[in-house]
């Protein structure tokens, strides 16, 4: 019930007046550069020519800070918040806690989520271009919360879509439960005024089409048990994984499930081909980390020549690392902003062990490396670097 006695619709929760005050307060920090560890444009330590940044620090003061120069120049936000599955948020804000553990169920605290995003997300709508968009990955935790509150925040006229992410393929104790298999994120879709919505629509081609059938050894066997040569079996297979089907398919709001979408999933990272461990020199996958070649489907939807890209949950820098492939891809000079908390590694893991002491320690040495990489097989002239700022 409001102050004025008039009932409405909304999703309310204990603590939600001081999480809409936390976002209008000021913050009492400032960005500091820190050329030592900033990267420059082409790759070399410690020059700080790039257009991209790299904050470490609590993302709600950086938003603040980011409001300064950057409101109404975002073209794209993507953010994967914690999911709120129980213990993987860390909720520091300061303003008193109401009493009461706000929506508690099953060990998840559903109020105190919505606090902790909730500034961010009006701060973030702040930042968007009246032509842009952001993206939100969830799961079934929060996906009805998030969307009330996206609703609130977006305006519900601004909803676009709710992707549909399959996680991967079923294997070992995934397909354990006495259930329906769980096997699917959400990635809810708004954009900032839906009359001036950048949307490329995209196709996937006949070419990149998930194959119908792979040229296993056992097929090619069969195919000359048949009788068939091995140019013939060929013919076939390419018959019935291109040649027999459209010469472009338009992409669905589901990812990675249709017959068409050969989207690698990241879930099952072993099989991707997008491990980060590898790139740092670790034996642990960085949990959570997402597929690149999703968020370059993204990325391209919604931005093109010099836009910005934000991430404010940034993890392990796989957004970074997209918007550099993207730009290595088509030229479109895009920059990013990449903010993460110095969340120190826990003690025992392996990403302690391999010399990263927080989890801003990864994300940066994971864009280092992947710029590296990607200049040496493409050679592209793109920015490869980021100016690397903590808060004080
Ligand atoms: C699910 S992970 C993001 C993973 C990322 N998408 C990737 O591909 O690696 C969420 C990240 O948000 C960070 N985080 C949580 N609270 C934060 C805050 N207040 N400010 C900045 N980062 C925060 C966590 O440390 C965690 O690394």
């Amino acid at each position: 019930m409001r102050a004025d006695g008039l009932e409405r619709y909304e999703l309310t929760w204990p603590g939600k007046g001081s999480a809409i005050a936390l976002s209008g307060s000021p913050t009492e920090r400032s960005m500091l550069l820190d050329p030592r560890r900033s990267l420059g444009r082409d790759g070399s330590r410690g020059s700080a020519d790039s257009g991209n940044l790299y904050i470490e620090g609590d993302n709600l003061d950086a938003l603040k800070l980011l409001k300064k120069e950057y409101s109404g120049r975002v073209k794209l936000i993507y953010i994967d918040p914690p999911y709120n599955t129980g213990s993987d948020f860390i909720y520091g804000d300061n303003f008193s806690r109401p009493r009461a553990r706000c929506g508690e169920e099953g060990g998840r605290l559903h109020g105190d989520w919505l606090s902790m995003l909730y500034p961010r997300l009006r701060l973030a709508r702040e930042l968007l271009s009246e032509d842009g968009a952001v993206f939100v990955s969830i799961d079934y935790n929060e996906s009805a919360n998030l969307r009330l509150i996206m609703d609130e925040i977006f305006g519900g006229e601004n909803f676009q879509r709710e992707i549909i992410w399959r996680m991967g393929w079923l294997s070992g104790f995934k397909t354990a439960a006495a259930n329906f298999i769980r096997n699917h994120d959400s990635i809810l879709f708004y954009s900032k005024n839906r009359e001036k919505l950048d949307f490329k629509k995209m196709y996937i081609e006949n070419k990149d089409f998930k194959p119908l059938i792979k040229s296993t050894p056992q097929l090619r066997e069969k195919l000359r048990e048949l009788g068939l040569t091995q140019r013939q079996g060929r013919e076939l297979i390419k018959f019935i994984n291109h040649t027999n089907r459209p010469e472009r398919y338009p992409i669905e709001d589901t990812w990675n499930c249709s017959e068409y979408d050969g989207l690698n999933s990241i879930a099952i990272v072993s099989f991707s081909g997008e491990k980060i461990s590898k790139l740092l020199g670790i034996d642990q996958e960085f949990k959570g980390q997402k597929s690149v070649k999703m968020l370059m489907r993204i990325i391209k939807a919604v931005t093109g020549g010099g836009d910005i890209v934000l991430d404010f949950f940034s993890g392990s820098g796989s957004t970074a690392h997209a918007v550099m492939e993207q730009n290595a891809a088509d030229g479109a000079g895009r920059r990013f902003i990449m903010v993460q908390l110095p969340e120190e590694t826990p003690p025992d893991s392996a990403a302690r062990k391999g010399g990263y002491g927080t989890i801003c320690d990864i994300g940066e040495e994971r864009i280092r490396r992947a710029g590296d990489r990607l200049r040496e097989r493409t050679g592209a002239d793109i920015d490869y670097g980021f100016r690397l700022f903590t808060l004080k």
